[in-house]
């Protein structure tokens, strides 16, 4: 177990590291010994910049190159709007982060509404929704699931040859946690399953609340975009 020691704290550190993103929001007092900034600040409400580069790489580019001609200023839904943050707002009703394909930006880009070629092709607007989705996700697992991964899951999952959902390179440990999180409907996601289950013979997998928790976080995140 000792080769594990350095590690657990390492991850343990990490984790809360991890954990700061999520205070966006509120407000927070801001003590810093180097002097810098020792005002209390408010953070501002709404999306992070992770949240609004992950759509303005995404799929308000795709609205902007084919969807602006209406939905920047002259037709409601504005989220083609010049405005990132504005058509940030606007997307989101009508995004489905959880399953893409199920969003309204999608079905609008095929069902002929505006009466030009670029209404009756879904297909890259379902990659642009996928990849705003995938970015998102990525955001909010290391926000929510990923610390909660490394704090309990890290001893097995971190390191040997079984699913690698709590690496310590954060964006490999997610594609391997997105493919097991059933964020659709976390009390079924086998992420919390196993939690819960004692699979692993030890403490860290008998009790799933704080599984279903942070599973349950992630997907909230995700859909709000954030
Ligand atoms: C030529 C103008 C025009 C273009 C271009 C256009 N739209 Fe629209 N869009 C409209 C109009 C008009 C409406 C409202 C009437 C309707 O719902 O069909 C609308 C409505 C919508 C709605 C429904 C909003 C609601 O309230 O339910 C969505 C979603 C949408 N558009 C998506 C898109 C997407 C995605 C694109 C780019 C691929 C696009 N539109 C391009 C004119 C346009
Ligand atoms: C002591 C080592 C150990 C720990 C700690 C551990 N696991 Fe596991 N886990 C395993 C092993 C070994 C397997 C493969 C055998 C099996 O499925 O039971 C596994 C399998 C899984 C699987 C199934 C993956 C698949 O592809 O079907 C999930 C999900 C999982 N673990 C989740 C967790 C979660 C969540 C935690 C932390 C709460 C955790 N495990 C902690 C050893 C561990």
């Amino acid at each position: 177990m000792s080769r594990f020691s350095g590690l657990t704290s390492f991850v343990l550190a990490a984790a809360l590291v991890a954990l700061l993103p999520g205070c966006h929001g509120s407000s927070v007092g801001v003590d810093d010994p180097g002097g810098e900034k020792v005002a209390s600040l408010t953070l501002p409400p709404g999306p992070t910049p992770g949240a609004l580069a992950a759509f303005q790489d995404t799929f308000y580019t795709y609205a902007r190159a084919n969807c602006a001609e209406c939905h920047a200023t002259l037709q409601t839904p504005l989220f083609a709007a010049d405005s990132l943050s504005a058509a940030f707002t606007a997307s989101l009703p009508y995004a489905d982060l959880i399953n893409p394909g199920n969003s309204e930006l999608v079905s609008y880009a095929m069902n002929g509404h505006c009466g030009e070629a670029s209404c009756s092709d879904s297909t890259n607007a379902l990659g642009a929704v996928q990849a705003w989705s995938s970015q998102a996700s990525f955001i909010a697992f290391q926000n929510t699931f990923y610390p909660y991964a490394l704090a309990k899951c890290s001893a097995c999952h971190g390191v040997v040859g079984i699913p690698l959902f709590a690496a310590s390179d954060p964006s490999s440990a997610f594609q391997v946690a997105s493919s097991l999180s059933g964020l659709g409907d976390p009390t079924s996601s086998l992420l919390v399953t196993y939690a819960g289950n004692g699979h692993c013979a030890t403490t860290a997998c008998q009790d799933d609340a704080d599984a279903l928790s942070a599973v349950q976080a992630w997907a909230s995140q995700l859909a709000s975009g954030d």
